[in-house]
């Protein structure tokens, strides 16, 4: 099976990743070495260039991929550390793969970009550019393209051999967290409060089914059918968009943030002071009053925002990488060498 122009060997990169595993368990942790801004300036000069073509034309026919593109970077670094396992499809001897966990399928979008960019890679300086790097700059250049938000992203991250559905289910946040919820597992993570905040603002563009909202507008709790924190006039609309969750069958997607829905901005902020957040955990950002005070600083504030988003998406691509001679270089982005 062909899938992105690489070739895939399953049973090969079985045995390899068996072996892998006790490689990577005999080496020093990864924090010691260090990623760089303009890692591949002497082994692969064009490959920034690469990406950022490949994600400015994907985007440019759908900006919805943006957000996908954000979403993979951050689902990939919360699982495993951004070593693009996220990325890992499903193999006979390991069917149970983060990408597959319903927390990301079927709503993660955006492999079919890498794995173009990786083709075009490959040809330009093969086994070089990492998986994991490609997801760091893609996130960056969609950053870039629908926000105008642009930083340098330090590189030299390398690939991983393992995923692990569950740990998808265990590190990533579900749509209901509280404020208090969110800001424990990004705690975890290394990631402040405010970086919490900061990150959320990526819900400024992409899109939810009303599945992960609906109970809001029909089944809140006890004494309310209709979340009280969400505007009612917000609510009434969402309702003619949303059918009732015993109508399972029809589970249309809406914006996140519908103002400027396809910009990366700060109007995500300025909707959450409307009680116009679409997850609860959007909206509980502006009701506890552990993160209150943040939504209001980048709601008045969208300079600050961008700048503290740039530093936020930087800390993020760090976390638990590998790098020197730990892990591989894919060639092929969904299946180990
Ligand atoms: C339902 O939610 C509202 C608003 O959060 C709260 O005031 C009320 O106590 C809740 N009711 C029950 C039965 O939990």
């Amino acid at each position: 099976m062909i899938t992105g122009g690489c070739y895939r060997m399953q049973n090969l990169a079985v045995l390899y990743c068996t072996l892998c595993i006790i490689f990577v368990s005999t080496l020093p942790l990864a924090s010691s070495a260090k990623l760089k801004v303009g890692f591949y300036k002497s082994t692969c000069p064009s490959a920034e260039k690469i990406v950022r073509n490949v994600v400015n034309k994907a985007v440019s026919h759908n900006p919805g991929i943006a957000a996908g593109l954000i979403r993979l970077h951050f689902h990939d670094c919360f699982v495993r550390g951004c070593d693009a396992s996220v990325l890992l499809e499903s193999t006979p001897a390991n069917t149970a793969v983060e990408r597959n966990n319903p927390i990301n399928n079927p709503s993660l979008r955006g492999f079919e970009v890498i794995d173009e960019v990786k083709a075009k890679l490959e040809a330009a300086c093969p086994q070089t550019v990492s998986c994991a790097d490609i997801l760091a700059f893609a996130a960056r250049d969609s950053s870039n393209k629908v926000g105008g938000i642009n930083y340098a992203v330090p590189a030299g991250r390398r690939d991983g051999r393992v995923s692990v559905s569950d740990e998808a289910r265990n590190n990533l946040p579900p749509s209901f967290f509280s404020a208090e919820q969110l800001a424990v597992l990004f705690a975890r993570k290394g990631l402040s409060v405010d970086e919490m905040v900061t990150l959320s603002g990526a819900h400024s563009i992409g899109v939810s089914h009303c599945s992960a909202f609906s109970n809001r507008l029909y089944s809140f709790n006890k004494t309310h059918a209709q979340d009280p924190a969400m505007d009612p006039s917000f609510a009434a609309f969402l309702k003619t968009k949303c059918p009732p969750p015993t109508n399972v069958p029809r589970n249309p997607i809406l914006a996140l943030e519908s103002v400027t829905p396809s910009v990366l901005d700060n109007n995500y902020y300025k909707e959450l002071t409307n009680h116009r957040g679409l997850l609860s955990s959007d909206q509980t950002l502006m009701d506890s009053p552990l993160t209150s005070k943040i939504v209001l600083k980048y709601a008045n504030n969208g300079a600050k925002w961008s700048a503290k988003y740039a530093k936020a998406m930087v800390h993020m691509g760090s976390l638990d990488v590998l790098t020197g001679t730990q892990g591989e270089i894919r060639r092929c982005c969904s299946v180990v060498n």
